[in-house]
């Protein structure tokens, strides 16, 4: 596969749960291309939240590895790993994770004032950023009384603010209903397009998954091979031909 941005490589990960050992992950190998979308799909429980965090360096694994451009993220110290995570890449949660102190505006801005962008600087990007996801006019809306549509957009607008390698989605459309999620999915193959945006999105939903380039299903802890040697969907195809 060309171009490869981030690979992962036999991953396991085992929990301890009251002295009981669970395998949780039990030797996962990704390679994802640049400018890809890679969905993630698999029954409740089988991993897929704890594959992402691992792939996003939210977790460690067990045992394997987690190359970012050939490079892996488990030898960085924290401080460093910190940084990858603010700079390479974007995080939307399923259920947002939005400052409800803040509104929209502080809330996208947040990423880059981390990273240390002047605040004149962090606002022009940050207003950008929310025109991309079609949200300006609720710019000084309190994230509160947004609908779960509209949280999700300043959650992807949050995720994308600071120009993002690779944007991580954990069920960005379990709380939405289908017209929105289809939104939701519309947004990250205009963002993959426009700026090449490589994204990971794990879904319940097999439908909207087939509008990725390519589907991943996960079983018992590995990979169904049938996908990993699958071609993108006709609808993904459609999509982003
Ligand atoms: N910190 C933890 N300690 C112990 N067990 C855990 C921990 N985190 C996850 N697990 C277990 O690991 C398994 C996989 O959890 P995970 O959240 O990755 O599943 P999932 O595929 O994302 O499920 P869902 O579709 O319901 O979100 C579950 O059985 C869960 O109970
Ligand atoms: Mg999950």
């Amino acid at each position: 596969m060309n171009n490869v941005i981030l690979k992962c490589v036999k991953i396991q990960k085992n929990f301890t749960s009251n002295g009981q050992n669970i395998q949780v992950l039990r030797g996962i190998s990704i390679d994802v291309s640049q400018n890809e979308i890679v969905s993630i799909v698999g029954v409740s429980g089988v991993g897929k939240s704890t594959l992402l965090y691992i792939l996003a360096g939210l977790d460690h694994p067990t045992d394997g590895d987690v190359l970012l451009e050939g490079k892996s993220l488990l030898g960085y110290n924290p401080k460093h790993l910190a940084r990858i995570r603010n700079h390479d890449f974007g995080f939307v949660f399923q259920t947002f994770n939005l400052i409800p102190e803040l509104d929209v505006l502080h809330n996208v801005m947040l990423p880059s004032l981390i990273a240390g962008v002047d605040s004149k600087d962090a606002l022009e990007r940050a207003k950008l950023v929310i025109e991309r996801v079609h949200l300006e006019h609720r710019i000084h809306h309190d994230t509160t009384v947004l609908s779960g549509g509209e949280k999700q957009r300043v959650a992807m607008a949050r995720a994308l603010v600071n120009k993002p390698k690779i944007v991580f989605c954990d069920e960005p459309t379990g709380n939405l209903d289908e017209k929105i999620s289809e939104d939701i999915f519309q947004l990250i193959s205009e963002l993959n397009r426009q700026d090449g945006t490589t994204f990971l999105v794990v879904t319940h939903d097999v439908n909207l998954a087939k509008k990725a380039h390519r589907i991943i299903r996960m079983v018992d802890g590995r990979i169904d091979q049938r996908d990993v040697l699958g071609q993108p969907s006709s609808i993904g195809r459609a999509l982003h031909s």
